[in-house]
């Protein structure tokens, strides 16, 4: 390869490496965060050469700082670039490389190495027209060391460890997804690498087509192919999951705060068309005094599918229908999908043809294809002057009071295409575009994977500007790196099978190791008749999703809660008690995910790094860090088995039955008939909890109930309160009790916003032997191992002492 020269560039942040056809860049675009742009053949494949051309990237967050200040070395063969407190080796001769940290400035630890990069430059004239797209025009192994799993890639199916797999990063719309479809919606080429208790992430910022073989073909490689001419990659320095997952969230973005209603239960149906089938929803929660916060509408609302339009019939006073609902404690949340009606006269087609604003075909002209809309054209969203358009549609929503949107079909889907040019190459995968449609100079072969992005980029502009005072809820089906800045994420259209339902936990602990922290699957099913049992199952299953939302297909049978009869109704009324009294804690999960990339729903991986027990329990998952739930997701069981890793665990099943104490790490058998939701609690942790509700208010909770496990050093629980929606300026408490010897002493620590209502707290303690005094409650009680306090008006400190 040869990679003779060298040079130092923007004011060192920068350092350029190149040969006679060859390039590589370093930066350190943030501490512990090394960059390697590689450009193989970069004269042959067009890109400027030797100099690379600025790279537009949807997936970084636009405010990153100013790049860390890089040093050089070089040592024969070998240069070193060092920044960020990582060194990039580069062979200079072989083009080899390789990352190192050394934290402590002693010991040199490796991160990665990567033995070969190189690339294909573009054949003069294919002979055939298939060959004119090369999916492997440039590769990049990446040394898989023997043991290290391999967890994120964005939206998968399958275990959480994609060691042994085969991806492709594509986005699809395809129905039904299977425990081997590949790929799905949403494309994120990000992996968190776990070798024993450490980890580093890799991420390779291509929006191009691009496969990863993950020690598939070679066991000890890691090999990635692009479409594209380069491979733009990150080394992300650990040194456990969750230290990787925060600096991909510093170098990617971080959600915004989600308002709390979206957080509460939402019921949704391809199939309601009307206000007055809404309405019917509505009562049909209240009648049976279930929670409910939102109901989804899906494309009936529409006058023909037209995207940006109402139908009147069905919705005569739109506006005056959000206030209803509103009345009831319901936001209104519609769907809009990108496809546009190719129709004279309908102004949203006419605007976007006068303006040049849609995707053409190869040869010119405006690419014509079939979504619900038939025929259908599609904004090219990748252009800023679309995105503001698009935007600006947005008034007709925030006008009605509307709050939240749902982005659907946006991988783009297309059903079939009016081909005007049956000659050309038409490759498409996944009922989409072709690779050689044209978003301004760029390919669909480039700009598939990020369409959805600037799409709900989109949205969230639109409501910055006609509705700043609230935190719109916006939820997209695919997406690419960088999602998680505007929108949240669905799974798409899943089925009503309990496989499907054991599939939502690594699919959704999945994206979250992915930095898409708010994710959910369709609870109930999408596709498919679901049943009672299943739906009951589900909806426990749920509760720790980042959101709930019952959806389903037209044509299935109803899913409402009520629809099955008793025992179902009654054991999902009683998980969506569950739901509002986790509340506080989701709420507080959610703020620390805007801060850290953290997400709700957590594989156990993520804590707990080097346990290869936990890296494989996939069907249970931890709510923060010391929440277990380890659901039921089998038909007719009424047991099951549950991984409990290092740490004292107290059952505590649907948050009522406080039991066993386990010592992990550990399997126990969860007798879980179909009321019961097995959860454990690790010592050391206080949850947040508060009591049910119809729907939310504020999250300024007037009655908090604290459940404290009592660890060796006590225990600590966190809780954020803020008026649940608009600007996030809240109150933070931390709830510490310390432990010394057999006494313990609970106070409380407060930052933020002051003028809080009085609150009724109470504080059950679990983890105590028999209990000799207790000092500064208003009252309390001991009973089967169980304190429970009942704090005063503003208490200062309790202390409680047991005999040890
Ligand atoms: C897609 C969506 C699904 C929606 C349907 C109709 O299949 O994934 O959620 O109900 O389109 O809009």
């Amino acid at each position: 390869m040869r990679l003779g020269q060298f040079v130092m560039e923007s004011g060192g942040a920068q350092v350029r490496v190149w040969g006679e056809t060859d390039v590589l860049v370093v930066s350190a675009p943030l501490p512990g965060v090394l960059r390697v742009r590689l450009a193989p053949q970069a004269r042959a494949n067009g890109l400027s050469f030797p100099r690379l051309g600025e790279k537009r990237s949807f997936a970084l967050r636009p405010d990153l700082p100013e790049a860390e200040r890089l040093s050089v070395q070089e040592d024969g063969e070998t240069l070193r670039v060092g920044g960020g407190g990582l060194t990039l080796h580069l062979n200079r001769v072989s083009g080899a490389w390789r990352v190192t940290e050394n934290p402590d400035g002693k010991q040199e630890r490796e991160l990665t190495s990567v033995p070969d990069w190189n690339g294909d430059a573009p054949t003069a004239r294919p002979a055939l027209d298939a060959e004119r797209f090369n999916l492997r025009r440039s590769r990049l192994s990446i040394d898989a060391p023997d043991g290290a799993a391999y967890l994120g890639f964005g939206e998968r199916v399958g275990p959480l460890d994609k060691r042994g797999m085969h991806l492709t990063f594509w986005n699809t719309d395809c129905y039904p997804h299977h425990a081997d479809t590949d790929p799905l919606y949403i494309s994120v080429p990000f992996t968190t690498v776990v070798q024993g208790e450490r980890a580093h992430g890799i991420f390779v910022d291509e929006t191009w087509r691009m496969t990863a073989d993950v020690a598939r073909t070679n066991p000890n490689a890691l090999d990635f192919a692009s479409a594209g001419p380069e491979l733009d990659v990150y080394v992300l320095a650990g040194p456990r999951p969750a230290d990787v997952l925060r600096r991909y969230a510093d170098l990617t973005g971080y959600s915004p705060m989600p308002p709390l209603w979206a957080l509460g239960a939402a019921q949704s149906r391809w199939g309601y068309r009307t206000a007055d089938d809404l309405r019917a929803v509505i009562q049909g929660y209240r009648e049976r005094d279930l929670p409910l916060d939102s109901v989804y509408i899906d494309i009936e609302y529409m006058d023909a599918f037209k995207v940006w339009t109402v139908n009147r019939a069905g919705f005569p006073d739109l506006k005056a229908f959000v206030k209803e609902a509103a009345k009831e404690g319901v936001k209104l949340v519609p769907i809009i999908d990108p496809g546009i009606k190719a129709e004279p006269g309908y102004d949203v087609y006419e605007e976007a043809l006068k303006n040049d604003y849609l995707v053409r075909t190869a040869r010119g002209d405006v690419l014509v294809g079939e979504v619900w809309p038939d025929p259908a054209v599609f904004p090219d969203f990748t252009r800023p002057e679309v995105v503001a358009w698009w935007a600006a549609r947005h008034k007709l929503f925030t006008d009605a009071g509307i709050q939240g949107q749902w982005n659907d079909m946006n991988e783009p889907a297309c059903f079939s295409l009016a081909l005007t040019d049956k000659g050309g190459a038409r490759e498409t995968e996944g009922k989409t575009l072709p690779y050689d449609a044209l978003h301004g100079a760029h390919s669909h072969l480039e700009m598939h994977n990020v369409y959805a992005n600037p799409m709900s980029q989109a949205s969230r502009a639109g409501y910055a500007k006609y509705s700043p005072q609230i935190r719109p809820w916006i939820i997209s089906r695919a997406g690419y790196a960088g999602i998680q800045r505007h929108a949240t994420v669905w799974t798409g259209d899943n089925a009503a099978t309990w496989s499907h339902l054991a599939l939502s936990l690594p699919m959704i602990g999945g994206l979250g190791l992915s930095g898409i922290p708010f994710a959910a699957a369709d609870v109930g099913g999408f596709g498919g008749d679901t049943t009672g049992e299943l739906l009951a199952r589900w909806y426990q299953a749920a509760v720790g999703y980042a959101f709930l939302r019952n959806h389903s297909a037209q044509g299935t049978a109803d899913q409402e809660p009520w629809r099955f009869g008793e025992p179902y109704t009654s054991v999902i009324h009683a998980a969506l008690e569950l739901r509002y009294r986790l509340l506080p804690h989701l709420y507080t999960l959610a703020y620390g995910a805007s801060r850290t990339g953290l997400p709700i729903l957590r594989p156990l991986a993520l804590h707990h790094a080097g346990d290869e027990d936990a890296l494989r329990a996939d069907s249970q998952y931890l709510l923060g860090q010391g929440l277990m739930v380890a659901p039921v997701m089998a038909a007719g069981h009424s047991k099951r088995q549950v991984y409990l890793p290092a740490g004292r665990w107290a059952s505590v099943f649907n948050l009522a039955e406080f039991g066993a104490i386990h010592d992990g790490p550990a399997y126990v058998t969860a007798d879980a008939p179909l009321h019961t939701l097995p959860l454990y609690l690790k010592a050391g942790e206080a949850l947040p909890l508060t009591e049910p509700a119809a729907h939310t208010t504020q999250a300024r909770w007037q009655r908090v109930t604290w459940l404290a496990h009592l660890g060796e050093t006590g225990f600590v629980g966190h809780l954020y309160e803020d008026a649940g929606d608009g600007p996030t300026e809240g109150r933070f408490t931390r709830l510490v009790g310390d432990r010394e010897g057999g006494t313990l002493s609970i106070r409380r620590e407060t930052e933020g916003e002051a003028a809080l209502p009085e609150q009724r707290e109470v504080l059950h303690i679990i983890g105590l032997e028999p209990i000799r005094e207790v000092h500064g409650a208003a009252s309390f009680s001991y009973e089967d191992g169980v304190l429970r306090l009942t704090l005063p008006a503003r208490w200062e400190e309790i202390t409680v002492t047991w005999v040890e």
